[in-house]
């Protein structure tokens, strides 16, 4: 979700604005999501590089986060959906903790919808995150080193519990990655949009879905392996 600070400052309002009206996208964009079938969303809400802006910024960010999480809970048990999150949440501010712990108490047992808010998230921080974990099972007897695959690592991720993204979207026109689901997305598809976070309307949504049902997904294979196999027709009676 990028694009909120470009579209206050387009208008000529404080960045916080663009927040503001960021949360009302995030609001819809769950919306759609539900309505399109789709079982997993993800929301890259706040970095582990975001600390690094100004602190009125990262306050002002963490009131809406608190915010939106007070505001939707009855929204999201309505719809049932449940909240996850992934990144180091531990060093949140308390009272956006308290919410979270909260939201995701009373959502967990919905099993038709996900929604995945990445706070405090970093890929490479996650990478430590995991080698960690991994280590510490490997000495504990419960991972075998020499017999290890993708799956066995892949457990110790933050996404554990989740399958890997499809489509991976980011709007404001940036073509950067950005430290988000680097391992995870591996076989994504990526869409990136040249409109602002707040204007990232349902009809882009779409728009974006209908380019990804475009793309050719091989996974390593040929285009030939994929093409549906031609019945032979033979005989001459
Ligand atoms: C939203 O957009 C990103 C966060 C929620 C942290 P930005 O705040 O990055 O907006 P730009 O990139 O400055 O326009
Ligand atoms: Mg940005």
């Amino acid at each position: 979700m990028d694009g909120n600070g470009r579209w206050a400052k387009q208008r000529g309002l404080p960045r916080v604005e663009g927040h503001r009206r960021g949360v009302e996208a995030v609001r819809s964009t769950i919306e759609t999501a539900r309505d399109f079938g789709i079982e997993y969303l993800t929301l890259y809400a706040f970095s582990v590089e975001n600390w690094r802006r100004p602190e009125e910024e990262v306050g002002a960010l963490m009131n809406l986060l608190e915010y939106f999480l007070k505001r939707e809970t009855s929204t999201l048990i309505s719809n049932k959906v449940r909240l996850r999150t992934i990144g180091r949440t531990q060093d949140l501010p308390a009272k956006v903790r308290r919410e979270l712990e909260r939201t995701v108490g009373a959502t967990a047992h919905f099993t038709e919808h996900t929604l995945v808010l990445a706070l405090n998230y970093g890929s490479r921080t996650e990478v430590l995150d995991a080698v960690q974990s991994y280590a510490a099972a490997v000495q504990t007897g419960e991972v075998d080193l020499h017999d290890t695959s993708w799956t066995t690592f892949a457990r110790h991720l933050y996404t554990a519990d989740l399958p890997d993204p499809d489509l991976v979207i980011r709007t404001s026109g940036e073509t950067r990655v950005s430290n988000f689901l680097l391992l995870q997305a591996a076989y994504a598809e990526f869409v990136f949009l040249p409109i602002f976070w707040p204007d990232f309307s349902r009809a882009e949504f779409a728009a974006a879905v209908t380019e990804f049902n475009r793309r050719e997904r091989r996974f390593g294979r040929t285009g030939e392996q994929l093409a549906p196999t031609v019945p032979a027709i033979s005989g001459t009676g």
